[in-house]
């Protein structure tokens, strides 16, 4: 089998920093030289550089160009390079440049971080989670390996809490995930192949993780706007959607913050019950809808148990417990619950514990989301006021409904990736829309939910400053 062109251009850089060709902090050819060297277009050379970056192998200086890293891995590439072969070959790839760098970057406590999607740890109930562990004399806490769809307690306390929205199930249709990014995972190992066409929204958070790279299926990215605009033309007549499924956020999307209507929901499960397409349903922010209450979850429209449900406590209380819960079909249930097995044995039995107790015990969930709503309607005014005052020259955005973030788009295009450079240079760190579409590279995405109200408006201000400044320089 002939290498793909951007693996060509990979090994043989790789190559040459081996042979020493290339050696540390050496300026490697510009992207147009290199694309008429390798007889490739510009998208390919990007595509090779910025995998040869997400292994530290080159970096990139803004304005300058890409230069190999003066870093252990090069060295070690040197006197191994058939681990680097081994990972260049593997079907997993490494997270895309700009998620390796936040994740990193995440822990430097020095960041003003304007796009985390997650709490604040002041928002987070560790007392409370202190306290249940406390009290574990009434109800022993065991942490030895659970059932293979989960821990019962957990699982009907789950039953409950759904029920609230309308979704009625069994514990036999819940598996519990390590977060319901594990839930996405054994989906796509458990359910697609590479002949599937995987329908997705665009922008999304489904195009931030590599989750479901390695079945090698079809993406095919759907704007939202495109979606609205067809809904009752979703799927065309002439294409064979066998083994298809689409992938939605349909309340309090990540990232645009978009929630569709009653009308709009119930025309996406009827046809795709109609062209026998299963959905996905994503809602780990539903809860967090903040305009009154919440959209109702598709899941609650499926007569047909067309649709596998995730839900999480990441969102709404605690992204350290890894709790999540898949809903669905009882025998897809148990094929992806034995699959979970083969992964890890059960999410953690502790953490399992914990937030059986805590959904069990109406003093805590209940009061919690309702305080937290609270402060976050409070950080979200505030990122509204900050944005309006700094920002109205300089792009577009929407109010959000609930949940963490704000999809800010530039009018004027600026150099994204220049732009997070310098940001985290003044301490500030931001999520460029590119993480969520390949199309979003000058669009932002905002979260409210980490950042300490106080450091919003400095952090906000400074960042236009930034932002007007790269687009003079543009200019
Ligand atoms: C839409 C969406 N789904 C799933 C996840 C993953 O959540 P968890 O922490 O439960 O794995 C995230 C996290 O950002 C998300 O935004």
């Amino acid at each position: 089998m002939t290498k793909a062109k951007y693996q060509q251009i990979i090994d043989d850089i790789l190559l040459q920093i081996q042979n020493g060709t290339l050696e540390a902090n050496m300026k490697l050819p510009t992207q147009r030289d290199l694309a008429t060297s390798y007889q490739v277009n510009r998208s390919t050379v990007i595509q090779a550089l910025e995998i040869l970056q997400s292994y530290g192998t080159i970096e990139s200086k803004p304005r300058l160009g890409y230069f190999v890293s003066d870093n252990k891995w090069n060295t070690y590439i040197k006197d191994n390079i058939q681990w680097q072969s081994y990972i260049s070959h593997s079907s997993s790839k490494n997270n895309q440049y700009f998620i390796q760098r936040i994740n990193e970057l995440e822990f430097n406590p020095n960041l003003y971080r304007l796009s985390t999607g997650e709490l604040n740890p002041s928002l987070i109930p560790n007392q409370q989670f202190k306290k249940i562990l406390d009290q574990s004399n009434n109800i022993p806490l065991t942490s030895n390996y659970e059932y293979p769809l989960g821990n019962l307690n957990l699982r009907k306390a789950i039953v409950k809490h759904v029920k609230q929205w309308g979704i009625d199930c069994t514990v036999d249709h819940i598996c519990i995930t390590s977060g319901a990014l594990q839930g996405l995972k054994l989906i796509a190992d458990g359910l697609l192949v590479p002949q599937s066409n995987i329908i997705v929204e665009s922008p999304s958070y489904i195009h931030s993780i590599r989750t479901w790279h390695n079945i090698h299926a079809k993406l095919k990215s759907l704007p939202i706007s495109t979606i609205k605009s067809n809904i009752n033309h979703l799927f065309s007549k002439s294409q064979n959607y066998r083994h298809s499924l689409f992938y939605t956020i349909p309340t309090c999307h990540n990232p645009t913050q978009h929630s569709y209507s009653a009308e709009e929901r119930e025309k996406i499960v009827q046809q795709c019950q109609q062209q026998n397409i299963p959905i996905v349903e994503d809602d780990v922010y539903g809860e967090l809808y903040l305009n009154g209450p919440r959209p109702l979850p598709l899941k609650t429209l499926d007569r047909n148990d067309n649709i596998l449900y995730l839900g999480s406590l990441s969102k709404t209380v605690s992204p350290g417990l890894r709790i999540g819960w898949i809903i669905g079909k009882p025998t897809v249930i148990s094929h992806l619950a034995d699959l979970k097995m083969q992964n890890d044995y059960g999410a953690s039995s502790i953490s399992q514990y914990i937030a059986a107790q805590w959904l069990t015990n109406p003093q805590y969930h209940q009061c919690h989301i309702q305080n937290l709503k609270h402060e976050l309607l409070v950080k979200r005014d505030q990122f509204l006021e900050s944005l309006a005052q700094y920002f109205t020259d300089l792009g577009s955005w929407n109010t959000p409904e609930g949940s963490f973030y704000i999809w800010f788009e530039l009018y004027h295009p600026i150099d994204m990736k220049a732009l997070f450079d310098i940001a985290i240079s003044h301490h500030i760190l931001i999520n460029p829309g590119e993480i969520y579409s390949e199309q979003a590279k000058q669009a932002i995405r905002f979260s409210y939910a980490y950042i300490d109200t106080s450091k919003i408006d400095t952090s906000l201000k400074q960042l236009s400053q930034l932002i007007i400044h790269l687009q003079q320089q543009t200019k």
